[in-house]
């Protein structure tokens, strides 16, 4: 029998992660070939004409699975009944900025969208945060959503994890889809870490294949720490089909599950587990299973591991309080 369509919210639907995200869940990337789905795509008022121009191409592309599409500049519109509900809207940062500087711009839309969602989407609805600072809006939209579960709401990290899994294969000119268990540890900021220690290709060890330590501590993690900047160096504009594409990924993952083996990176809310300061979202490796993470424990963190997950977890205790003193 059919599927029920499951009902996906976009918003920042009319700005370049969403002109390439939509198509793809259209097509059945996010949630399966045999998923149909109602988009709820979300905007503001000065984008209202180029969202409805996005929401004309979706109908001429004629998408078996799009079952509906909802364009608005009103929230609450957008928010009702969703089941899933993708959070790019806000403002990418531009050439010489840290992903922090957007704070103050952004912080303040995922508090009110928190309630939004929070009266309206579906019971169980999952969130994922794109939009920067994205560890720190999605605690944001945590805190003004005390209803909805802790464990609904995360934040992207799959794109550095894809990253992390790109410079790998590059190296060792093997096929990404051999590249297993990276992770990347901490923000979604120039602070996270990429850690190989316990990634492998065909079974073996990255570090043992790679044997060059330096390398792996050193120009690695700075190129996946730094990507995003040069993307933007580069195109002049932020990464887009890359973070459309790996969002597909998170949520595709968190709902079908994890191959057996395999873990992913995904920003969740840290209970703790590797003495990360309760309370964060933080990204950690994850399986998922019958549509729940569980963080992967037991993992060997070394001297120099240690103090990249501290680091990290330190500017997201800073950035949490900067999130407040901007909503004050
Ligand atoms: P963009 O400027 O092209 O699009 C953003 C859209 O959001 C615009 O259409 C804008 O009108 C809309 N918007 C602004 N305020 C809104 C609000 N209150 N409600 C709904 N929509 C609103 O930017 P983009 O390149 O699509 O990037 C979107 C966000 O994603 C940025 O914050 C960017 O830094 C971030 N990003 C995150 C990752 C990641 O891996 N986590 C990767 C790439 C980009
Ligand atoms: C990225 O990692 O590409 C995005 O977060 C955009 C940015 O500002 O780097």
């Amino acid at each position: 029998m059919a599927k029920e369509p499951a009902r996906v919210l976009v918003t920042g639907a009319a700005g370049q992660i969403g002109y390439a995200l939509v198509p793809m869940i259209a097509r059945g990337v996010m949630l399966g070939l045999d998923q149909p789905v109602i988009l709820h795509m979300l905007d503001i008022p000065p984008a209202a004409e180029a969202l409805n121009g996005v929401k004309m191409e979706l109908v001429d592309a004629a998408f078996p699975l799009l079952k509906g599409v909802v364009a608005t500049t009103d929230v609450v519109e957008a928010c009702t009944g969703v089941n899933y509900a993708v959070m790019v809207g806000g403002f990418p940062r531009k050439e010489g900025m840290e992903r922090k500087d957007v704070m103050t711009k952004n912080v303040s839309i995922y508090k009110s969208q928190a309630s939004a969602l929070e009266k309206h989407a579906a019971a169980n609805c999952k969130v994922l945060v794109v939009a920067n600072p994205a560890n720190t809006n999605a605690l944001i939209l945590k805190e003004f959503a005390p209803s909805i579960p802790e464990k609904n709401i995360t934040c992207l990290t799959r794109l550095d994890h894809n990253r992390a899994l790109g410079q790998i294969s590059e190296r060792l000119n093997v096929q990404v889809s051999d590249v297993k268990n990276a992770i990347i540890w901490g923000n979604h900021s120039s602070t996270q870490y990429p850690d190989v220690n316990h990634a492998t290709v065909g079974g073996k060890p990255v570090r043992e294949l790679v044997a060059d330590d330096e390398w792996l501590n050193g120009e690695f993690i700075k190129t996946v720490q730094q990507r995003g900047a040069a993307i933007i160096k580069a195109r002049k504009l932020s990464s887009a089909l890359s973070a459309a594409s790996s969002a597909c990924d998170h949520i595709r993952d968190w709902v079908l599950g994890t191959p057996e083996g395999t873990w992913v990176s995904m920003g969740v809310y840290s209970d703790g587990s590797y003495n990360v300061p309760a309370g964060l979202i933080y990204s950690f490796p994850v399986t998922c299973a019958n549509g729940e993470w569980k963080i992967v424990q037991g993992l060997s963190i070394d001297e120099f591991s240690r103090k990249k997950l501290d680091l990290t977890a330190e500017e997201l205790s800073e950035e949490k309080a900067l999130a407040y003193s901007c909503l004050s």
